[in-house]
């Protein structure tokens, strides 16, 4: 078990506030006021170096087993979002239950991993008995993975949006759903079908979350993306932001 997880397990969260963890590149662990932990994106291994030879170059923080998460969501089926070398042992503890869109399905049965649970954009869940809701809204991350979903969770009255793998398309990522809400991350890499820095700030300012995040860089050389240039570009915009570093915990 790495050092890590037990950072993640004795993370003290009071009633009415969400912990947010930043795990690098677009994974996120939030915990509620109850102690509950949901995974999302979470990117554990190497195995893209091995697949398509993108080395990994930031710290592999926890061991699959290291932590029996309440629910572990995974917005697509490309690896650095829905981990095949990471997953079988996320859901070795027999408790954790994997929510993905059918690119994911297609890709857990290929595995031979049953239990996922399908979800779409436009679809609502209910987990524990109703104290989180997860929505799974819009994004656009090309004809390659149309299945794609960004996801906004209602914890502890906060609303949390990850905005998912998605280009520039404010007419459709902007909307009630995703506005105003109490923190928004997105990716600013500005390749694969994703936002760039400039991109990333403009749907920052639109969404006027009460703190935005972005995500999605340093994982790999070849994706690209650049904080800095993020920063710049969010401070002429006026939005209010934060660079988080992995493995960094934050509690709204
Ligand atoms: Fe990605």
């Amino acid at each position: 078990m790495k050092e890590f997880a037990q950072k993640v397990i004795d993370f003290e969260v009071p009633e009415g506030k969400v912990g947010i963890i930043y795990m690098g590149q677009a994974g996120f662990i939030l915990k509620d006021g109850k102690g509950r932990l949901i995974a999302y994106d979470l990117y554990l291994s190497n195995c893209c170096e091995r697949e398509f030879g993108f080395k990994r170059i930031t710290a592999m923080l926890l061991d699959p087993e290291d932590i029996a998460f309440d629910a572990i969501f995974c917005s697509h089926a490309h690896f650095d979002h829905l981990d095949p070398d990471s997953i079988e042992g996320m859901l070795a503890n027999g408790k954790s239950r994997v929510y993905t869109p059918q690119d994911g399905m297609e890709l857990l049965e290929q595995m031979g991993i049953k239990g996922g649970i399908k979800i779409a954009k436009n679809q609502s869940i209910d987990l524990f008995g109703g104290e989180v809701k997860a929505s799974f809204v819009f994004c656009d991350h090309g004809a390659e993975a149309p299945y794609a979903v960004g996801t906004v969770f209602e914890i502890e009255g906060k609303r949390i949006y990850f905005a998912g793998d998605t280009c520039y398309r404010p007419e459709k990522l902007v909307n009630p759903k995703t506005v105003g809400c109490d923190f928004v991350s997105f990716p600013i890499n500005g390749a694969y079908g994703n936002l760039n820095e400039e991109e990333g700030a403009m749907l920052a300012e639109k969404l006027g979350a009460d703190l935005s995040v972005p995500s999605h860089f340093w994982t790999f050389a070849e994706h690209g993306g650049d904080p800095a240039k993020f920063m710049e570009a969010a401070k002429k915009r006026d939005v209010n932001f934060m660079l988080m570093m992995q493995g960094e915990m934050i509690t709204i």
